[in-house]
């Protein structure tokens, strides 16, 4: 595996290991870093589908709000190193701020509609941030697959539209939220839990299961009743603070009105949430198919 810095040394390695064998297809894995087993299951995704795989670590500043963690993102070079191998990673590219951004951007990509719920809705441009930094990611690796995890499923809706939108040619692989046996969503920002808030933010994953369970068995039937399970579920939890909770059509994220019945939809139903523990902000999602 190679560490490579600079935008020249990363096509001139993919060109060299395209070149030196009969490699053909490249799979990139955009990553922040602080690589966990969640990251690791998307690299091997992309070694299964892929010839050279390469895995980028960027904390990207413009998907960072005011007042957001930019700063002290954690970040590990020397174990993302070692993670990156041990998934099968061929390249990884480490960028710097200067070399990602060398004058200040003036163009950005905004995905309307898909960006305006959820998580867009309570960081307003994250996902303009988002989708400037992998579309630059697309254009410099020029990836046959991208591979990014449903943990972040609006994120994934939103590079889907943005990659249909703009003819980029990349096929987007939606890989499943690898989860802590209790639960618990693999997260780089779960580091920041305190044991008391770990404990406590299992209400998220047992929430949604429950939800899940409940529209089963016909318990509740609508949106509006999935909805408040869900609220209601993490309010138990004295240190939760909830940013949202919604019940929306995927991949469209279009709110679903309150009386709609689950399961009769056609499309895929997503159960998302953000909820607060201190001050770590956690997501997690369940998506149902109802049909
Ligand atoms: P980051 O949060 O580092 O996540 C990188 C990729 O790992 C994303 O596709 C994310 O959905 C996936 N991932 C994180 N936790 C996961 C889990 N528990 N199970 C499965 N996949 C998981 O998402 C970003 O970085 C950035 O927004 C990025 C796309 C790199 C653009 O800067």
């Amino acid at each position: 595996m190679k560490a490579v810095r600079t935008i020249a040394e990363l096509r001139d390695s993919i060109e060299e290991l395209k070149s030196s064998s009969n490699k053909r297809t490249v799979g990139l894995v955009p990553t922040m870093g602080y690589l966990h087993q969640g990251h690791a299951s998307l690299i091997r995704a992309a070694k299964d589908q892929s010839d050279i795989v390469v895995v980028s670590i960027f904390v990207n500043p413009i998907q960072f709000g005011p007042g957001e963690d930019f700063e002290t993102y954690p970040r590990d070079e020397e174990r993302d190193l070692d993670a990156a191998e041990g998934a099968g990673a061929d390249l990884v590219f480490l960028p710097s701020v200067e070399t990602m951004y060398p004058k200040p951007t003036k163009t950005k990509i905004t995905v309307a509609d898909v960006t305006s719920g959820l998580c867009g809705a309570s960081r307003p441009g994250h996902f303009d941030g988002v989708t400037t930094v992998v579309s630059k990611l697309f254009n410099i690796v020029q990836p046959d697959y991208a591979f990014f995890g449903m943990k972040d499923a609006q994120q994934v809706a939103v590079i889907e539209q943005m990659v249909s939108d703009l003819n980029f040619n990349v096929k987007i692989m939606p890989c499943p939220i690898i989860r802590e046996e209790d639960g618990l969503a693999l997260s780089s920002r779960n580091v920041y839990l305190s044991p008391e808030e770990r404990t406590q933010a299992l209400v998220l994953s047992r929430s949604l299961r429950d939800a899940e369970e409940a529209l089963e068995k016909d318990q509740i039937r609508t949106a509006a009743e999935a909805r408040d399970l869900l609220v209601s579920t993490i309010q138990k939890s004295q240190l939760a603070v909830i940013d949202y909770v919604e019940v929306a059509a995927f991949p469209d994220l279009s709110p679903l009105d309150d009386d709609a019945l689950i399961s009769e939809l056609d499309e895929p139903v997503l159960l998302a949430l953000a909820v607060k523990f201190g001050k770590t902000r956690l997501i997690d999602n369940r998506l149902l198919h109802p049909k």
